[in-house]
């Protein structure tokens, strides 16, 4: 696999709704780099589970990740609540987060001709996709507010759920993720913590290039 060099590459780890998605997009479309939200692509494989439960298997999975494009996972049903549990659960296999490693690897250190560098965000960026990544952030907030921004996202998506349910399911997610033994997701040493409970998307946003500016300007 070709890895580009000269390229900018910045990895982010968070626990489920901090909104590292909606940074890292706007940070991505600011310094021209590719997005790849990693945690769509396990939504994907429980889409998978879910909706062809009797073909599943790692020779499926395969199949499918082979013909995966970047569009596939703007799929709206990949949003729900129940395919984010259905994903924290399949993600613990160590066969599915190989099928899925040079995908990742592959959007990271070749991104389309067009960007100048990648932005990938996840739960094991920092220090199993891009452990030489040139910036490393732990994005998160405390759990009711991420689970009330979560509510909401899912209100918008017109999705029967309260939230109690989000809550509790949340909950739930933090614990699979932080405390399951393959690749769980951890704030590394050599990352920043952003803490977004009390900012706004754009003072976070802000927050961040400030810290890119700096080193990327001297
Ligand atoms: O980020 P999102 O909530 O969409 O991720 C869904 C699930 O996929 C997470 O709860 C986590 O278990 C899994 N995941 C992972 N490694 C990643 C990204 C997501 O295990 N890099």
């Amino acid at each position: 696999m070709i890895k580009k060099k000269n390229i900018l590459k910045i990895a982010i780890d968070s626990p489920a709704a901090a909104g590292a998605g909606t940074l890292s997009k706007a940070i991505s479309k600011h310094y021209n780099l590719f997005y790849l939200d990693t945690g769509k692509i396990y939504r994907f494989i429980a889409y998978l589970k879910i909706n062809f439960p009797k073909k599943f298997n790692n020779k499926f999975v395969k199949s499918k990740i082979k013909l995966l494009k970047i569009k596939d996972l703007a799929n709206k049903d990949l949003l729900s609540d129940e395919i984010g549990t259905e994903a924290s659960i399949i993600s613990k296999i160590k066969s599915i987060r190989k099928l899925v490693h040079s995908f990742q690897i592959n959007c990271a250190y070749n991104p389309p001709k067009k960007y100048k560098g990648s932005c990938l965000d996840g739960r094991d960026i920092t220090y199993n996709i891009i452990p030489d990544a040139d910036f490393k952030f732990y994005i998160t907030a405390n759990v009711r507010t991420r689970a009330l921004r979560r509510y909401k996202e899912l209100k918008i998506l017109k999705k029967n759920i309260t939230y109690k349910e989000v809550l509790k399911s949340i909950k739930k997610r933090d614990k699979s993720d932080l405390c399951r033994k393959i690749s769980p997701l951890k704030k590394t040493k050599d990352s920043l913590l952003i803490n977004t409970t009390n900012l706004n998307k754009r003072a976070c946003f802000l927050k961040i290039k400030k810290i890119i500016d700096r080193k990327i300007n001297n």
